[in-house]
Formats: C-alpha cells, structure tokens, sequence
C-alpha cells in the first residue's frame, strides 16, 4: 500500500481569519486526527509570499510565528504533523526550476487564481517573473512530500489541477516518479467562500474576524455584520439568501448550539424560516451568531495564548520540522535527478 501524505500550507502575509479556520484549517486538524494519514506537512509558505511583496521582508518575517501559533491554536499537533517553512527547503525551488520547462507560458496565463490575483494587485502591466511561476512552484511544494492529499481553500482548486498536470507531464516525460495529489475541500459548502464581516468576498483588515480576536473584538464585529439591506423592521420579511449572518450561521452553527442558546428553535432551518416570514430582528440572530463564534473561538483563543507563552518552543518546532521536511525534499529531489538523468557523478555509465 502507498503511504497517504498530507501537504498544505499558508502564506504568511497575516494572522489567519475564521475563513481560512472552515474553509481549510478545521479539516486539516480533523484529518490529522482521524489517524488515516502516514505523514503530514504543513508549511508556511514564506518564499510564495516574498513572489508578491518581495518588497516587505519584513511583514512576510513576522508573520511566520503568527501563522504558526494559528496553526497550533487550531489543533495541529507538532507530534502528529511537521510544520515548516518554505525557504528553509531550498530543495523546493530546484524542483521548481526544473518542472518550468513543463509548463507554457500561456496555460500559467489560463489559471483562474493567477488571473484574479494579477487584477487585484494591478499587475497587468508589470508582472513579476517569480509571482508569475508560483504555481509551477506550488506544485513542487506538492511533489516533494509526494503529498496524495492536499486539504486547502476552494481558491486553490486551479493550483491542484495544474500541478497535476505537471505530475502527468514530467511522469510521461521522465518516467512514473512524481505522486499524484487530490485536492480535499469541506464538505459544508458555506464554508467553501466565507464572505467578510461586510459581506465582500476580499479580506482586509477590519472587515474579518482572526482566530486571535480578542472576546469583545468579535462580539462588536458581529453586531456591525452586514445583513439584508431591506430587513428595516422587525416585522418585515427578511433574506436569507447572501446574508452574511446566515452565511455564518451556515458555516458555524450546530443543533448544539440552539439547546445551548436558543432553545425556541430547534435548528437553522426554523431560525431561516422565521427570518424570511418576518418577525424575527437582526440583532436576536446575531447575538446567536456570537454565542456560537465565542464558543468555537475561545478554546483556539486559550491554546494561542498558551503557545505564545512558549514562544521558544515553537521556534524549535518550526527549526525541527524545516530540518525533516528538508530530508523528504531532498530524497525526491533525488529521484527527480534520477528520472532526468541528471545524476551524472552517481552513474558511472557516462562514462562509457
Ligand atoms: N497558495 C497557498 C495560499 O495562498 C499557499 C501554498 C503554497 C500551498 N504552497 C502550497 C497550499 C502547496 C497547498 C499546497 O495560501
């Protein structure tokens, strides 16, 4: 039996929000858990965020132990999961530099995210070289831990088919050595595309909730949730549909939760139902939406705080878990040398 990897990771340009929490960081630590998987990696993907702020060293610096105390808030476990950073791998950008020749300039202008991302950042005149192949790049970080899983964001669903194109590429080319990834998403689809507090789809600061939020942070952003624009008065019939406080209800909310704290509905449908008739204001499902955000938040909040008071250790995990991802880097990126036969001091045949 092939071993079931796990490899995913975030770019360090924040501290992570409640989005990235369902639509990727939960069902890591679920599968993490589920003791299903012989090896998992998760990186912090230092090198992918310096390809779009090459000129802020500094933010993508600080925000490796951010991202890193998110990670260990939300459960992954330094005993069951290697977490790395990017750059400490340098076996990753060789493999990079190799699968580049796999890949047409005009099918990395085709994929959807890189599309989006160059219009967000108004690249389209300039774009940077390195920016421009992190995708060839992902998939070297996907390859190198022969990752069969790769639990991330819906986002990244145009990532994981390129580099599987790139596995079909150079395995056709070279010979079967590359392993082939399956994107994992969740289940939920609310949890697929969680919008902002205001209901946009793009994240800044002020319109997400972090899963270091303070308490009191997340129970004044929760009441300045945006919801339906013509629910004026309690009485009218309210939308369901869109609605950013329902969208979260849709992500978050379990029938726990209504014995918990609203035990005059029984579950989300009912709460939709009477919303839509009319009689039921904002501020009741919002003060809901925060008893369930706190309740899920504040374990995450406590062993944050926990690690942070541990700084050196996570240090150290980070410097051991780089030295070990490095070594799994390093045994593909042999087998890649091998299949490319560029192994020429370990094969005495070039000589004859
Ligand atoms: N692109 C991912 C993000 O935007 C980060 C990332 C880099 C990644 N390499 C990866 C995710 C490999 C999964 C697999 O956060």
């Amino acid at each position: 039996m092939s071993k079931k990897i796990i490899l995913t990771g975030d770019r360090p340009t924040g501290r992570l929000h409640v989005g990235h929490y369902v639509g990727s960081l939960k069902e890591r630590v679920r599968l993490q858990n589920s003791g299903q998987f012989d090896e998992i990696y998760i990186m912090i993907a230092d090198a992918q965020a310096l390809t779009d702020n090459a000129e802020h060293p500094e933010k993508v610096r600080q925000n490796i132990l951010q991202v890193a105390l998110d990670y260990l808030a939300c459960g992954l476990d330094p005993e069951k999961a290697t977490i790395f950073i990017q750059s400490m791998v340098p076996e990753l950008t060789e493999l990079t530099f190799y699968y580049m020749n796999l890949v047409t300039v005009s099918r990395v202008q085709r994929n959807p995210t890189v599309k989006a991302e160059i219009q967000m950042r108004n690249f389209e005149a300039s774009i940077p070289v390195g920016f421009f192949c992190y995708p060839i790049s992902q998939a070297a970080d996907i390859t190198a831990f022969r990752a069969t899983a790769v639990p991330v964001g819906e986002d990244q669903m145009p990532m994981i088919e390129q580099c599987k194109e790139i596995v079909h590429k150079f395995n056709s080319v070279y010979g079967e050595t590359l392993t082939d990834p399956k994107i994992v998403l969740p289940d939920n689809q609310a949890c697929l595309r969680l919008p902002g507090i205001d209901g946009k789809m793009s994240k800044s600061l002020g319109n997400c909730i972090y899963l270091s939020d303070e308490a009191d942070d997340i129970r004044k952003k929760v009441m300045s949730m945006f919801t339906d624009p013509n629910h004026l008065r309690v009485e009218d019939p309210g939308q369901v549909e869109g609605n950013p406080v329902f969208i979260y209800l849709d992500a978050f909310s379990r029938p726990e939760h209504f014995a918990e704290f609203l035990p005059e509905y029984q579950n989300l449908d009912e709460l939709k139902a009477h919303y839509s008739r009319g009689g039921l204001g904002d501020v009741k499902v919002k003060k809901f939406l925060n008893n369930v955000l706190q309740a899920e938040l504040a374990p995450i909040r406590e062993r944050r705080k926990m690690w942070e008071s541990r700084i050196e250790d996570v240090y150290d995990l980070l410097r051991v878990g780089s030295e070990k991802a490095r070594e799994t880097a390093a045994s593909t990126l042999h087998d890649v040398h091998h299949a490319m036969k560029i192994d020429y001091f370990d094969d005495s045949n070039l000589l004859k």
